[in-house]
């Protein structure tokens, strides 16, 4: 039977207040073929209104034209791709019924305009905590957010979160090893965004969100996954927020397309007992308008570092203007604790009560 998310969000929404719910979980399992282990999706979510909800975020971030003359290029540059991807997005294509053009360029949608907030934290006991809001302009997405377990033998190999149709992560866990979420480094427009697609395809550089899959994958350990995420040359800047589960492992690395420009970690005998990372150079002011990155540091000086935990996490994670208009999810985790991997959608936003 499918049930529709329109149906599981209704049953959740009376007994939660119509505000904050837990996105749906699905179970992927890394030893099925590529084209064939997404499937899973379809029992949580139904076909026509992820179709629907596909054409929504292509449209409004493609113009028209574009994905017209683009689509027959994008089919000839799919040979590029590299496994899975190309697999799994041809399969998400035949799951869906879907133009493979049209899932491929979804995947690439989801490339720009994220805004968020990312907080790395330690207590004073030496506990590492990570939380993150990911900001989205497409209230679609609130009802695409999905919690994505990676079996490998049936036993989860790493975990996180993402949006239906998106083989990508910019949120997730290894479990007792390391948590990465990833910010969106300055603003990107979709002329860009096809420079990002090129230098995908024949370069071989990796987007963004496939290299977190890849190192929740692959790294050993956290000093190996901030060894990947800041080496491995990607489509476009980003910051990569990294925490391990030993005190003093967390670190901001703030990227270029081929390398490092910063790696800002956790100084906790300094005082540095957290660090936060929205869209913009840490060394640097963020614009005038933009008050996220100021509240966050107020909030997590007011709560001091011996109170600091999950809970009191997702507190400064839900103040305005952190968690704000477009924030589509916020994700708290720790990877010493991964059974405490929370995520939780804003069906509407955060507001200003003031
Ligand atoms: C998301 O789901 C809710 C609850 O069923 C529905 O009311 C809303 O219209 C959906 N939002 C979008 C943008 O599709
Ligand atoms: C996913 O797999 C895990 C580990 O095998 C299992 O405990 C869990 O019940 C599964 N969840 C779903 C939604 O299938
Ligand atoms: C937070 O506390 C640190 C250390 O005392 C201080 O340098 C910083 O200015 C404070 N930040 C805010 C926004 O209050």
């Amino acid at each position: 039977m499918m049930l529709s998310p329109l149906i599981l969000l209704s049953l959740t929404l009376s007994c939660c207040c119509g505000r904050n719910l837990p996105p749906p979980v699905v179970n992927i399992s890394l030893d099925d073929n590529p084209e064939m282990r997404w499937a899973p999706l379809l029992k949580v979510y139904d076909i026509d209104y992820l179709k629907k909800a596909a054409a929504e975020v292509i449209d409004t971030t493609v113009p028209k034209w574009v994905h017209q003359a683009f689509a027959p290029v994008v089919v000839a540059l799919e040979k590029y791709i590299p496994q899975p991807y190309a697999g799994e997005i041809r399969g998400m294509a035949s799951h869906l019924g879907a133009r493979l053009s049209d899932i491929i360029m979804l995947n690439f949608a989801y490339e720009i305009s994220a805004f968020c907030t990312s907080i790395i934290a330690q207590d004073t006991n030496g506990h590492v905590y990570h939380g993150r809001n990911l900001d989205y302009p497409h209230d679609v997405l609130r009802n695409l957010t999905v919690n994505v377990n990676f079996l490998k033998n049936g036993e989860v190999v790493y975990c996180g979160t993402s949006f239906a149709g998106y083989v990508g992560l910019w949120t997730g866990q290894s479990p007792n090893k390391f948590t990465i979420s990833g910010d969106q480094r300055g603003k990107e427009h979709w002329w860009e965004w096809w420079k990002n697609v090129v230098s995908a395809f024949l370069l071989r550089r990796s987007p963004v969100s496939w290299l977190v899959r890849e190192t929740l994958e692959g790294a050993e350990n956290f000093q190996d996954a901030v060894m990947r995420l800041s080496k491995i040359p990607i489509i476009t800047g980003v910051y990569y927020i990294v925490a391990g589960v030993r005190a003093g492992e967390g670190a901001v690395i703030t990227r270029d397309r081929k390398g490092p420009a910063d790696i800002w970690p956790l100084e906790p005998l300094d005082g540095g007992w957290y660090r936060v990372e929205t869209n913009f150079d840490h060394w640097l002011p963020p614009p005038a308008r933009d008050h996220r990155r100021d509240t966050a540091n107020k909030a997590l000086n007011a709560t001091g570092q011996a109170h600091i935990n999950i809970d009191s996490l997702y507190q400064v994670l839900s103040l305005y203007p952190v968690c704000n208009r477009i924030t589509v999810y916020t994700t708290i985790m720790s990877a010493a604790t991964p059974e405490k991997y929370k995520t939780v959608v804003r069906t509407q936003g955060c507001h200003n009560t003031d």
